[in-house]
């Protein structure tokens, strides 16, 4: 496949960006996204040019750093999988694709794709978290009886991986799916009932803090979250803090 990519490109966070235009050929359908890049980049530095920065790890859909907006879509046209699981398949000879970073005020730009998403680092560290008693008298998680029910909404909500992709999808660059993924997670184990109040209350604070917008039911978060992380976690997160509100009064 031949392929023309408009790519985001910014030198810093300093600096402004511009889309700028590559030509790729002999793309293999069975290449990933990112392997398409990869190739971009190996002939740019052939011909002495920067190459196009962009964050990775895995590479198998479970770190949530190969945060990229394609064609307008965070993680591109495929639903429940990440930008490192798209396959170039998916596109036809002769299309046009572009590339661009996720686009919130809370994620600013490090450097061409690469955006800085420790504002959510933030958030999880200000409660998403259990306190252990580790003086030897530890209590073995597994002597807790949970509900088979519960246990699975809680494994289900677990399952995020911070990627971003929520807060790129909505309007209103709204980081609630994300957070109420965090909460959601403790909030269903008797473990996460002790610190409750707290959790849900310094979460929803440091969130505000780091300025993602307010969440207003749009839904694209949940469309576009490569983990099926489902909206009823927002609405349990509104619950826990309302209960929290009530319990500080
Ligand atoms: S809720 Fe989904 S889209 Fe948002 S950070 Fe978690 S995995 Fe990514
Ligand atoms: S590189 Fe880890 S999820 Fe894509």
């Amino acid at each position: 496949m031949n392929l023309k990519l408009k790519i985001w490109r910014q030198a810093d966070a300093k600096s402004s960006g511009k889309m700028v235009d590559y030509n790729i050929s002999e793309v293999s359908p069975d290449m990933s996204f990112l392997e398409m890049l990869d190739v971009l980049n190996e002939g740019l530095i052939e011909k002495g040019e920067e190459p196009v920065e962009f964050d990775h790890d895995c590479r198998e859909g479970i770190c949530g750093s190969c945060s990229l907006q394609i064609n307008g879509e965070p993680h591109g046209p495929d639903r429940a999988i990440t930008t490192c699981q798209l396959h170039m398949r998916r596109f036809k000879d002769g299309d046009t694709i572009y590339i661009e970073p996720f686009r919130a005020k809370a994620f600013p730009v490090i450097k061409d794709l690469i955006v800085d998403r420790s504002a959510f680092d933030r958030i999880q560290q200000a409660g998403g978290y259990i306190s252990v008693n580790t003086s030897g008298n530890t209590v073995d998680a597994n002597a807790i009886p949970i509900e088979k029910h519960d246990a699975d909404r809680a494994f289900d909500a677990a399952t995020c991986i911070g990627c971003g992709a929520c807060v790129a999808a909505c309007k209103n660059a709204s980081a609630m799916l994300f957070t109420s993924a965090k909460v959601s997670q403790f909030a269903l184990l008797p473990q996460g009932k002790v610190e409750a109040t707290d959790r849900v209350t310094n979460m929803v604070k440091q969130m505000d803090l780091e300025g993602f917008g307010n969440c207003t039911n749009t839904g694209a978060c949940e469309v576009e979250c490569p983990k099926g992380i489902s909206l009823e976690n927002i609405a349990r997160l509104n619950r826990e803090y309302l209960k929290a509100s009530v319990n500080l009064d």
